[in-house]
């Protein structure tokens, strides 16, 4: 039997009224959730990227802050703006569009964002926050990925979850966030000897490496939730995922499409986020 498909856009506008709710809660109270998002440099992805999540802010009724700085702006300057931007009031969330340019020591930038405002939960506090159980900010991508199991009501406890791929901002934190709903996970990379092996013993297969289609049918487990978290352009121009959905969409027991599975998701959690960084400094 086909795989029941995970509408990650019915989802995400199901989670944003939610949140949306927080934020007028908040907005009643005098306090306007404020986002300020950095863009050093013209990567086109990246511009796409950084005006969706200023697009989401507006349709939330959040404030935003849009700065683009030139690719040659100097590692002190982007320092500064992050000290300015920290201090200022009106912002609750702020964070810097990775990949920065190559002169600019993106760890010095990630731990230069105050860890109350660091809403992609990439600063090394949030981080050990994640690691301990103590969740400040948990990363959005993977956060999103949790919401699309939970809203699909596919349980975690006791299952067995296979991660692929060990990023910092997906493969590590998803991991974490499976074992902390009491998952036993296993962590493969691309690289992973007999990778198939682990993957079809995976209740739960979360796939993050950034190869087009790395995992095909044969290694899905029959009834398995698979999550795509890859987005990849075909020299055709379509966009497909890590995981071959034709083949697997046959095998699995819910399955995630590219597009439209994880990542809407990913700037829904962004606005959450920062939503809950607004309630913080309110209360
Ligand atoms: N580049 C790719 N994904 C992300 C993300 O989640 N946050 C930031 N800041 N940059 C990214």
């Amino acid at each position: 039997m086909a795989a029941q498909i995970i509408d990650g856009k019915t989802i995400a506008r199901q989670v944003r009224a939610e949140w949306k709710v927080r934020a007028d809660a908040l907005k009643a109270r005098g306090v306007t959730p404020g986002l300020a998002v950095i863009i050093v440099g013209e990567d086109p992805a990246s511009r796409v990227y950084v005006a969706n999540k200023v697009k989401a802010c507006a349709e939330l009724g959040l404030h935003s802050e849009h700065i683009a700085l030139p690719a040659d702006t100097s590692e002190a300057t982007l320092l500064a703006k992050i000290a300015e931007l920290n201090a200022n009031p009106k912002i609750h969330g702020l964070l810097v569009q990775l990949p920065v340019p190559k002169h600019i020591d993106s760890n010095k930038v990630t731990e230069a964002i105050s860890p109350d405002k660091d809403v992609d939960g990439f600063h090394q506090m949030n981080v050990g926050a994640l690691v301990t159980g103590n969740t400040r900010f948990p990363p959005c991508t993977p956060y999103g990925a949790m919401k699309l199991l939970e809203e699909s009501g596919i349980g975690i406890e006791g299952k067995h979850a296979v991660v692929v791929g060990r990023s910092n901002i997906v493969g590590k934190p998803m991991a974490l966030m499976l074992l902390q709903q009491n998952a036993t996970v296993t962590i493969c990379t691309s690289k992973t000897a007999d990778l198939a092996k682990f993957t079809r013993d995976a209740d739960i297969l979360v796939v993050a490496t950034g190869k087009p289609k790395m995992v095909t049918g044969d290694m899905v487990k029959p009834g398995a939730a698979v999550i795509d978290v890859g987005i990849n352009r075909l020299p055709d121009g379509k966009l497909c995922g890590d995981v071959d959905f034709d083949s697997a969409k046959e095998v699995a027991g819910w399955i995630t499409p590219v597009p439209g599975g994880v990542g809407p998701m990913t700037i829904t959690m962004l606005m959450a986020n920062t939503v809950q960084a607004a309630e913080r400094a309110a209360n």
